[in-house]
């Protein structure tokens, strides 16, 4: 069943076919750069999904929510390891989207305690399902570091460009916290079992990161070594807006949901690989995303506002 969250109609029907314990809220725009040249495109779509699910939620008597919120919320921070009570701060639409749907469910919490919430903080999420079957496809342009190096390892793009080699880092580039999507997705069920058996939870936040930090130059290296391909490699300036250094405080997550990432980056960049050379593009096949690129170039970017069931 497909719908969309920004259609109140929408959810209701799905409300009307099941009964709801709980709701994991993904969906929304994820573009930073995006996010810049079309912001009310980000506050309209990442804000008003939520709240009409939190309606629609609210009048069904479901009140547990799990929401993926974003280490985009700390900025550049003063210090690493990012804790949950650093001060936040955003510097771009997408994280201020971020940011308000958690202080909407801080909020909505605050009027009505029955609501439980759970705000997941992710950190950099990398890699794929282990049977080389689901993993990340850009719709368009790939802004992200490792879905950008599959693209090269694969032959669709010639090199990678790393932005920045001036960072007071080991080898001059940013510091990122890379998470399996496989350690994400256990984070989720974790967190569901908490707000099952912690009655006075509130709207509680955790990071899911792994408390380790990786430069571009060693995430590259770790991609060479998994898949055996070259990744050519071009340097430009800083990316504006990026931080130089972020990674999680992993403890909050390990004492009281029992959750921490069990996998590394070599592992991360193994699935990734599976899945990239089982498909090279993704999951449509190469007539069809050059046939998806001709309209993509025409007509809007696609929204990934849309939801399955
Ligand atoms: N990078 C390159 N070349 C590229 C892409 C990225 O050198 O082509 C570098 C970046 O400069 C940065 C690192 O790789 O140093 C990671 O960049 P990403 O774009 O992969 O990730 P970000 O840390 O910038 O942002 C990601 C998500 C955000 C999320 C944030 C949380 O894109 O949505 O992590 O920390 F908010």
């Amino acid at each position: 069943m497909q719908g969309d969250l920004c259609k109140v109609d929408d959810i209701q029907k799905v409300f009307k076919l099941y009964r709801f314990e709980a709701v994991i809220h993904f969906a929304g725009l994820k573009a930073v750069g995006e996010s810049v040249s079309k912001p009310l495109r980000y506050y309209s779509n990442n804000l008003v999904s939520t709240i009409n699910l939190m309606e629609v939620m609210s009048k069904n008597n479901c009140k547990n929510l799990v929401f993926s919120s974003s280490a985009t919320v700390y900025g550049q921070p003063e210090s690493v390891p990012c804790t949950e009570d650093y001060p936040l701060h955003v510097t771009n639409p997408y994280g201020r989207t971020k940011l308000i749907n958690e202080d909407i469910m801080r909020d909505v919490h605050h009027a009505d305690p029955e609501w439980k919430i759970v705000l997941l903080r992710y950190f950099n999420p990398v890699g794929s399902h282990p049977s080389g079957e689901i993993g990340e496809d850009p719709m368009d342009y790939p802004n992200n570091l490792m879905p950008f190096v599959q693209q090269v390892a694969v032959g669709r793009k010639e090199v990678l460009t790393v932005f920045g080699q001036d960072y007071p880092t080991r080898d001059g580039t940013g510091i990122r916290d890379y998470i399996h999507v496989m350690d994400l997705a256990s984070g989720h069920t974790k967190a569901l079992d908490k707000l099952f058996t912690t009655p006075d939870i509130g709207c509680a936040v955790y990071n899911l990161g792994t408390g380790k930090g990786t430069t571009v130059l060693e995430m590259v290296a770790a991609f060479v070594k998994a898949s055996g391909k070259e990744i050519p490699l071009k340097y430009a300036g800083r990316r504006p807006g990026d931080c130089r250094e972020v990674y999680a405080a992993t403890e909050k997550a390990e004492k009281e949901l029992g959750w921490r990432a069990k996998f590394g980056i070599a592992d991360m960049c193994r699935d990734q690989w599976n899945w990239a050379k089982k498909n090279p593009y993704g999951y449509r096949g190469h007539q069809e995303l050059e046939v998806h690129a001709q309209k993509f170039i025409k007509s809007e970017p696609l929204s990934n506002r849309h939801w399955a069931l």
